[in-house]
């Protein structure tokens, strides 16, 4: 019997699909299709995919072409099944020619002809048209941005906002944008906005792009008073909007998997969270020096209480506020209690101190830990009573990592899928509340 392996995403499954595993049946006599995880796809770098795991699995199946189906989730893995399954012949489209050849020692390799003129990224594209993003602001963090970007299909960067036109034009011909400083002609030239500017601004800007029928992404923190993020909200639902806070670890897929575990009662009820993150800044920088808006908290806050809201949600009776203060009157180092009904929790954030950055979740049962940098969740594990019993899990974050929120945005705008449950509103317009009672207490003017 010839044993005949091949792979894919088959995703919007088309007549370039169904040819593919046609012919690969044709090559012998038992077909053994591989379909890849959603995860396994999202490290390749495919992000937009719009059919589930199981979908994909049936349409696969109902061709009748396929003898067996196995789950395709990490690289490598097709050199073992190979192996393991007595694979006989390798086959897939011609349009990854040459990239198998070194499984040619195991089996026989062979490349079918691709069909022309269809793909799922042609559907994909299709379904939703590229969404133009505007960008609002040429700090860091939009440099950071548009590398990202270009790496989730549907999206294109178009242009850049600034009030002053010479850093709009400076930011724009490196990145081979469009330069703006008028705002209405920026908003006529993009579909969807995203936020970058200094957080005091980003209240106003975001109410104008949805004002002008924008989707919007915004920078954390999204707004500095409870009501101006609960009005944004609001705004948002009358106008059929979509607004969605970057908090980039929310939509991290390491620390979705870690949520994932801690929720499911693994580690029994949860008693205890600290999360830290600290980061040594240049003195004369803008985070340092800007006594309205600077300091850690604004900056930093919203990873660390993050994890708290998702993990003991949103009911604390109580909070405390600990800070000490840098030279300039501005926070340094910020501690934030939380005392709910059955747990309590830490949220600490440095701008010029460093400590450990780790988050701990204890439970009754166990504690998960994840070290520094947690809030681009790479590796974490879990612990128990007894020490030897340690399980320990990795995912992969790739780049600067805002390529997941830009996706999950994206598939929001597009109607496939809805990952609001990832940082909810309210939890939002909780972080919003806590970072206006913080400078309320500092005595900030905002
Ligand atoms: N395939 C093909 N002809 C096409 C499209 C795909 O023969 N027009 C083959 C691929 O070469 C691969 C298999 O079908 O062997 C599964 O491909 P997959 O990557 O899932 O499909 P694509 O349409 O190429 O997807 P994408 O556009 O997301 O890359």
């Amino acid at each position: 019997m010839t044993k005949v392996i091949t792979y894919g995403t088959f995703d919007l499954f088309h007549e370039g699909h169904y040819r593919l595993l046609q012919r690969a049946k044709e090559l012998g006599d038992y077909l053994i299709v591989g379909v890849t995880t959603e995860a396994y796809d999202k490290a390749r770098g495919k992000l937009n995919i719009v059919d589930s795991l199981m979908t994909r699995i049936e349409n696969v199946k109902k061709t009748g072409f396929a003898d067996e189906i196995l789950i395709e989730e990490a690289p490598g893995q097709k050199f073992n099944d190979i192996k393991r399954l007595h694979i006989d012949i390798f086959t897939v489209g011609s349009d990854w020619r040459g990239q198998f050849d070194y499984l040619s020692d195991y089996c026989k390799v062979v490349y079918l002809e691709r069909t022309k003129n269809i793909s799922s990224t042609m559907l994909r594209e299709k379904n939703s048209r590229i969404q133009r993003i505007g960008i609002i602001g040429t700090g860091r963090i939009a440099e950071r941005f548009i590398p990202e970007a270009k790496l989730v299909s549907g999206v294109s960067t178009q242009g850049v906002y600034n009030p002053h036109l010479e850093s709009a034009k400076r930011f724009a011909d490196k990145w081979e944008i469009d330069a703006y400083a008028d705002v209405e002609s920026f908003f006529s030239a993009v579909d969807i906005v995203y936020v970058a500017s200094p957080h005091e601004t980003h209240y106003g800007y975001i109410k104008q792009a949805m004002e002008h029928g924008k989707h919007v992404i915004c920078e954390k923190p999204m707004a500095l008073k409870k009501k101006q993020a609960e009005e944004l909200f609001q705004d948002a639902k009358e106008h059929g909007l979509i607004l969605f806070e970057g908090i980039k670890t929310a939509y991290c897929p390491g620390f979705n998997k870690l949520l994932g575990i801690a929720c499911s009662g693994t580690i029994g009820s949860i008693r205890n969270v600290e999360a830290c993150f600290t980061k040594l800044e240049n003195a004369e920088s803008r985070e340092l020096t800007d006594q309205k808006y600077g300091g850690s908290f604004t900056e930093l806050g919203s990873y660390v209480l993050l994890p708290i809201l998702k993990v003991l949600g949103e009911d604390f009776e109580d909070i405390q506020y600990d800070t000490i203060r840098g030279e300039n009157g501005l926070d340094v180092f910020t501690k934030i209690s939380f005392r709910y009904p059955n747990a309590i929790a830490t949220a600490t954030c440095g701008l010029g101190v460093k400590s450990e950055g780790r988050l701990l979740i204890a439970g009754t049962k166990g504690y998960i830990v994840a070290e520094a940098p947690w809030w681009k969740t790479t590796y974490f594990e879990v612990h128990y009573e007894n020490p030897l019993e340690v399980e320990k899990y990795t995912e992969r974050f790739l780049g600067d990592g805002l390529r997941y929120e830009i996706s999950d945005f994206l598939s929001m705008i597009n109607g496939n899928s809805n990952s609001e449950f990832k940082l909810t509103r309210s939890e939002s317009v909780i972080m919003a509340d806590m970072m206006e009672q913080f400078l309320e207490m500092e005595n900030r003017n905002i």
